[in-house]
């Protein structure tokens, strides 16, 4: 992208959990995030770095408005629905927020002459899609998504794609791990609600301040039974989003690139850690399989080195550990997430 004085990147879902920690990462770059946001799952508190708009990803006219009016010459689209459940719930809503609202914003893009986009995808496109439990997963594995999110997620990855070949937009989209963690500043950090990840709730039961964890099976076939997951620091997932928007790539290419580490950690392992970290052992009983999860899902990362020369440097499972019981123990925000039957609004930020 022309990084030029003050480049203007359009981050829509920037209020949320890893839009916030990449908004930090664009500004620390000598970029300008504007920040597009419903406010419905993400949190001003957030907002720290960069402009502010409120606005929905469904309505092209505010997208068009604040793209003209702040100079936008890229963009970063996280806004949507992302929790995986309720999309088998609720597969009409992921539908409307994630794919429609991605076809207003490449029209708003297309419009404005913004010819980089830089998209949140999620491993959520593979599924188990046949694999061995100890096999990493390569950007062309077969893609089988196993709920209407990964549908949503796939889909909008080849319309992208389309709409790359035919208006020469240059776009990446970053396929997700287990993004976690928080920014050692303690500002920002991952604030669910209702909060369903694995590292929060975990802590919340080590703190005494949540239920003990329920460990969703330790019948699969993994080594110690439990899924496996790679863990990526939120912070190096928001340096692969800069190195995804200065990719020198030729205009019109799409490239979809793992985000993770290359090494599962257990259900049981990331316990462990917590347990370690906190000083107490996590309370945890063991139960069912949770519907739709794989065994494992570990990235094959070869690709992000090659084409984003990135790698991970803060992705160690004790680091992110660390951080997220930072966070965890002095949130600035979000702290009412673990009360008991919070509703959540009808549109989200990862
Ligand atoms: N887990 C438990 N107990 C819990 C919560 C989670 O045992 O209370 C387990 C899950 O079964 C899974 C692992 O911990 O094996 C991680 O679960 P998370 O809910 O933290 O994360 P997921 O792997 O389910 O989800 C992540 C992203 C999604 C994305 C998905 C792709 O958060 O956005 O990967 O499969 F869609």
């Amino acid at each position: 992208m022309d990084r030029g004085l003050e480049a203007a990147v359009l981050v829509t879902g920037g209020a949320g959990y890893i839009g916030a920690h990449t908004a930090k990462a664009l500004h620390e770059r000598g970029l300008t995030p504007v920040i597009y946001d419903s406010l419905s799952s993400g949190y001003r508190e957030a907002v720290r770095w960069g402009h502010f708009v409120q606005g929905d990803i469904r309505d092209g006219r505010a997208l068009a408005d604040t793209i003209q009016a702040h100079g936008v010459t890229a963009a970063i689209h996280f806004a949507g629905l992302i929790e995986v459940g309720r999309s088998v719930a609720r597969p009409d809503l992921f539908w409307e927020h994630n794919v429609a609202g991605t076809v207003t914003l490449l029209s708003a893009l297309s419009e404005h002459g913004v010819g980089r986009l830089v998209f949140s995808s999620s491993a959520a496109v593979y599924g188990q899609g046949g694999r061995g439990p100890l096999e990493t997963i390569p950007e062309d594995a077969v893609k089988a998504p196993a709920s209407p999110y990964g549908d949503t997620k796939l889909a909008c990855e080849r319309m992208i794609e389309a709409q790359c070949a035919a208006y020469g937009l240059t776009a990446v989209a970053l396929r997700y791990f287990n993004a976690a963690g928080a920014d050692p500043s303690g500002l920002i950090g991952e604030a669910h609600e209702p909060e369903t990840h694995l590292i929060p709730l975990a802590i919340a039961a080590a703190l005494g301040e949540g239920p003990p964890l329920t460990v969703f099976g330790t019948d699969f076939d993994t080594p110690d039974g439990s899924c496996l997951r790679d863990y990526i620091h939120v912070n190096d997932l928001a340096a692969a989003h800069v190195a995804a928007l200065e990719a020198d790539l030729p205009q019109g290419a799409f490239e979809a690139v793992n985000v993770g580490t290359g090494y599962g950690a257990s259900v049981l392992q990331v316990v462990g850690a917590v347990g370690r970290a906190v000083g107490r052992p996590v309370p945890y009983t063991i139960g069912a399989r949770r519907t739709g999860d794989p065994a494992s899902l570990v990235a094959d990362v070869a690709r992000a080195g090659s084409l984003l020369d990135w790698t991970p440097k803060s992705s160690s499972l004790d680091r992110i550990v660390a951080d997220a019981l930072r966070w965890e123990r002095c949130p600035c925000y979000g702290s009412g997430r673990r009360s008991a039957g919070k509703q959540h609004g009808a549109e989200a930020a990862v």
